[in-house]
């Protein structure tokens, strides 16, 4: 069983990751692969969507999203860290995240997703949901905490004094490794749910 964490701060060893580090550290307990890819700080550009990635699979912009994505593939989980930025996602993690999720053609039903959010004061709430939505539009079940999955912190290191947010990290990390245990039992018994071909009705008058 493989976890893919994605770091979407620029601050390779900010508060975003203490927060996905308290999470990697339980994984790994639970027998778990995990791998961190650092996003936050590489030149990621925006989709400008050309579609060609309809075509051939990948994106047109050969970087950090091709790279990721036979990663996303093989993963059975994803794990998403972002800190807030003008209470929302750190705007190239964004970028990182359209890209990927909408040049990879592979089924992403029943991965399972979950995010962790980052901020000195406020905008959490905002960028969890944020951050949901790629894996609710992909048939991915979002595993949940004993919170909005967040953690408290500035300056690098001072989330680790936020022992509620880096409980709540544990937290989540046992409930994803419960749930993609349950995910993997399913499929084993009764195959993924039926698919029907995608009904594609844009709201144009
Ligand atoms: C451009 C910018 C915008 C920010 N916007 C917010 C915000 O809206 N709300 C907040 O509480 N903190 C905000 N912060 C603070 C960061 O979320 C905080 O420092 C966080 O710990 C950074 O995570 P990192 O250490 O992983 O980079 C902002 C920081 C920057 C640089």
């Amino acid at each position: 069983m493989k976890v893919l964490m994605i770091n979407g701060s620029p601050r390779p060893k900010g508060n975003t990751y203490t927060a996905l580090h308290e999470m990697e550290e339980i994984f790994r307990q639970e027998g778990v692969e995990v791998e961190m890819v650092q996003v936050g700080n590489q030149a990621v550009r925006g989709c400008i969507g050309c579609r060609k990635c309809g075509e051939t699979g990948q994106c047109i912009f050969n970087d950090v999203v091709n790279e990721t994505a036979k990663k996303f593939e093989e993963c059975d989980g994803l794990v998403v860290g972002s800190p807030v930025y003008y209470a929302s996602a750190n705007a190239t993690l964004v970028a990182f995240l359209t890209r990927l999720f909408y040049s990879t053609r592979f089924d992403k039903t029943m991965k399972v997703g979950a995010c962790a959010v980052v901020a000195r004061r406020g905008g959490l709430s905002a960028t969890f949901d944020e951050l949901n939505k790629f894996f609710t539009i992909s048939g991915m079940p979002v595993a949940s905490g004993q919170y909005w999955n967040s953690v408290h912190g500035q300056m690098p290191g001072e989330a680790e004094g936020d022992k509620e947010g880096l409980q709540g990290m544990r937290t989540l990390a046992r409930n994803m490794v419960f749930l993609m245990r349950g995910v993997q039992l399913a499929k084993e018994k009764y195959g993924l749910p039926e698919r029907e071909p995608f009904e594609r009705t844009n709201f144009i008058r």
